[in-house]
């Protein structure tokens, strides 16, 4: 038996249920309205900005591989072979917000699984290799034909060939061979071995979905550990003198590990403390809102102006709590009952003022979406 092959999306809980970091999926016409809005030059073109990170991988498996890092300029672009290179650009949906409205389809999946739209577009035969990743990746054939060869088999003990530039499984093996149109995707949960070749000139979106990393959750509530921690120097008793004088005593290791340990106490309110601060942390090395001057910005906004989350803000709202929310790594205050508000401006990208029904939360929910508005974390378009 292949892959599972369905038409259309499958409702959310089936895909939840069956696929979701379980087993891949191949979507034949996925969105029955995709229309892919970028050209190929138009993603080359997003390759030549020095604050969007992007790599170019020439080679094939036979050929060898070469990996060069961006920003590129016209001439290499313009003269690339007429086969056998991908042009990669990262995080397309954090500089292109129009764009991001892509990442509502997946909107049953939350907002803080998100890693980012990678938009590829490769020349005929154009490949990275064949690779793991480690977040789940909706693959979507945006333009032209992407041929996917995919080993389904979970004992497959591959090992990663470290002797080029780029991070290749050794030993190979698909067990599938899929043809994507446009309009095509394919699902592959995290650690699937998989490679792609591109069938001609084509254009692949990957939309990355990337597990909590254990270390930024710990650094998180180290962080909080220590501001919370008082500034004592901690006392000692010596049990004698030192029986030499670059020696660490029984007694005094004994009570400085007990110091650690209770400092180490945690109640649950401090770990979803640290787990909603890392959560909600942007991305490094993105356009940062703070850095923007503030908008001007009307008394009254207009009802049929459309407010765009800049994708960049990350929010997260922790379950049972309605007067805070998390914005960005830090927790803020949320005015006596605004969080349906909240709720509804993060449901999507974008959304109309009128949809809103202001006037139900009153001084205080204009006093929050002027907020956010100011700070850019959402940003007034007029239509
Ligand atoms: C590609 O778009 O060429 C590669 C995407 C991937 O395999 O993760
Ligand atoms: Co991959």
């Amino acid at each position: 038996m292949g892959v599972d092959e369905v038409r259309g999306m499958p409702d959310a809980v089936t895909f939840i249920g069956r696929y979701w970091q379980q087993r891949p999926l191949l979507i034949r016409s996925a969105f029955a309205d995709f229309d892919c809005p970028l050209s190929v030059d138009e993603v080359g073109g997003l390759a030549l900005d020095a604050d969007i990170e992007s790599r170019l991988i020439l080679g094939s498996t036979d050929a060898g591989w070469s990996l060069q890092h961006g920003p590129f300029d016209e001439a290499t672009l313009s003269s690339l072979p007429p086969q056998d290179w991908t042009l990669l650009v990262q995080d397309v949906d954090k500089h292109l917000p129009e764009l991001a409205g892509v990442l509502d389809r997946f909107a049953f999946l939350p907002d803080w699984r998100v890693d980012d739209l990678m938009i590829s577009i490769a020349g005929d035969g154009g490949s990275v290799g064949a690779h793991r990743d480690r977040y789940d990746v909706f693959l979507l054939q945006a333009e032209g034909r992407r041929r996917w060869l995919i080993d389904r088999d979970p004992l497959a003990d591959l090992q990663d060939d470290a002797s080029g530039p780029l991070r290749l499984l050794r030993g190979f093996a698909p067990s599938d061979d899929m043809l994507l149109h446009p309009g095509d995707m394919l699902y592959l949960p995290a650690g699937l071995p998989h490679h792609g070749i591109a069938d001609g000139l084509c254009q692949t979106w990957s939309i990355g979905f990337r597990g909590p990393k254990l270390d930024e959750l710990l650094a998180e509530l180290f962080q909080i550990l220590v501001v919370q921690c008082p500034d004592s120097v901690l006392t000692d008793r010596l049990g004698g003198p030192a029986r030499h004088r670059a020696e660490l005593d029984p007694d005094s290791l004994a009570s400085l590990r007990e110091a650690l340990r209770q400092a180490l106490q945690t109640t649950p309110e401090l770990l979803d403390q640290a787990i909603a601060r890392a959560l909600s942390t942007p991305k490094p090395g993105l356009p940062d809102p703070a850095d923007q001057p503030v908008p001007d910005l009307p008394e009254v906004l207009p009802a049929d102006a459309v407010l765009l989350r800049n994708p960049v803000c990350r929010i997260l709202l922790l379950p049972g709590q309605d007067d805070g929310f998390y914005l960005n790594g830090s927790l803020q205050p949320l005015p006596p009952g605004c969080l349906p508000l909240l709720r509804q401006l993060a449901s999507s990208s974008q959304v109309r003022v009128s949809e809103l029904a202001l006037a139900r939360y009153g001084k205080e929910g204009e006093a929050l979406l002027f907020g956010l508005l100011r700070e850019e974390h959402w940003w007034l378009l007029d239509d």
